[in-house]
């Protein structure tokens, strides 16, 4: 059924994510957990395939732990299909983009999604802090693009923000909403500003951490343990940083800093630009702020 604009109400049975990295392998996962047939697609190729090899072993440590079914989790993995190209998501209602948090590709990836999908289906970012409205404007039909910003973990963090860009349609961000229910995550409605809720509130916590590193006020670790164990964190600042990979949150920051006119107060660190440039992104190359094989911090540039 089409709603305003000509956007679909109807219930999300097929979707396709656009990206196979840490989010776009955990947005497919909770899709497929709901009982959505999903399609991941990446540019590298093999990478889908790989995407799924890493649900396929969480999932069954899950059904060893006796946490899940086996039957559960088979039926799971069975619904996700890794494919190598963007045609084979033509009968998609729903296609989540999950790839490098960068406008211009993503603003191409919309203008070549529109040539495959329906007229109704529905275009979702996980962008963490460009604009909706922007990723948008390159589209013929803004109103079915939305902003469905996941938490890393994402089976683990159960909370989506929901962003309508200035030319969303109300369906589309209820669609949204019905479906977060559906995987049993929070949703919560954000505007479409610069880092939505999140990112925004969390930029403090990020940069006031890495401003006294870089002024010697205490080590990694310290301010780490002092903003889990006495602020109630679920982890320091640095240990998020290394888990989101700096890679990501430092063109992050950059990102919100310069879209609310340099403020000073969202000013990002060199010290992080530094850390870019070494190649210490955290978990993904075995060393950020921690060494993740023997745990411990490592000095500052
Ligand atoms: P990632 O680097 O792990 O994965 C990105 C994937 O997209 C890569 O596999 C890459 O080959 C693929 N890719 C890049 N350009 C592509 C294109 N044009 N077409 C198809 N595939 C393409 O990155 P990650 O961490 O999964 O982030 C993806 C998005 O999710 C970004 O927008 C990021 O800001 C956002 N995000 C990241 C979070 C995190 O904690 N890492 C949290 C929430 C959102």
């Amino acid at each position: 059924m089409a709603g305003a604009g000509g956007v679909s109400r109807s219930r999300v049975e097929k979707a396709g994510v656009v990206g196979a990295g840490v989010m776009g392998s955990g947005i497919a996962e909770v899709l497929a957990a709901a009982g959505v047939d999903v399609m991941i697609v990446d540019e590298a190729p093999g990478k889908a395939a790989a995407a799924l090899e890493q649900i396929a072993s969480r999932q069954r440590a899950r059904a060893a732990a006796g946490k899940v079914s086996a039957e559960t989790v088979e039926k799971l993995l069975a619904r996700i299909e890794p494919v190598e190209t963007l045609g084979r998501l033509a009968g998609a209602d729903l296609v989540v983009e999950a790839i490098v948090e960068r406008l211009e590709p993503k603003r191409q990836l919309i203008e070549t999604l529109e040539k495959i999908v329906g007229p109704d289906a529905i275009i979702a970012t996980n962008t963490s802090s460009l604009s909706v409205t922007a990723i948008a404007s390159a589209a013929s039909r803004p109103q079915r693009i939305a902003g469905y910003h996941f938490f890393n973990p994402v089976p683990a963090m159960k909370l989506v923000e929901v962003i309508s860009g200035a030319h969303t349609a109300p369906e589309v961000e209820h669609a949204l909403v019905a479906l977060a229910a559906r995987f049993g995550h929070r949703p919560v409605i954000a505007a479409d500003t610069p880092g939505f809720i999140v990112n925004h509130a969390g930029r403090a916590f990020g940069t006031e951490a890495l401003a006294m590193l870089r002024e010697g006020v205490a080590p990694v670790d310290d301010i780490d343990a002092i903003l889990r164990d006495a602020a109630g964190f679920r982890m320091g600042p640095f240990e998020l940083m290394d888990l989101t990979g700096l890679d990501v949150s430092h063109p992050v920051m950059e990102s919100i800093y310069n879209q609310f006119y340099q403020d000073p107060r969202y000013r990002p660190s060199v010290l992080a630009a530094r850390r870019v440039e070494a190649g210490l992104l955290g978990r993904k190359t075995k060393r950020g702020f921690y060494d993740h094989g023997d745990g411990r911090p490592i000095s500052p540039a």
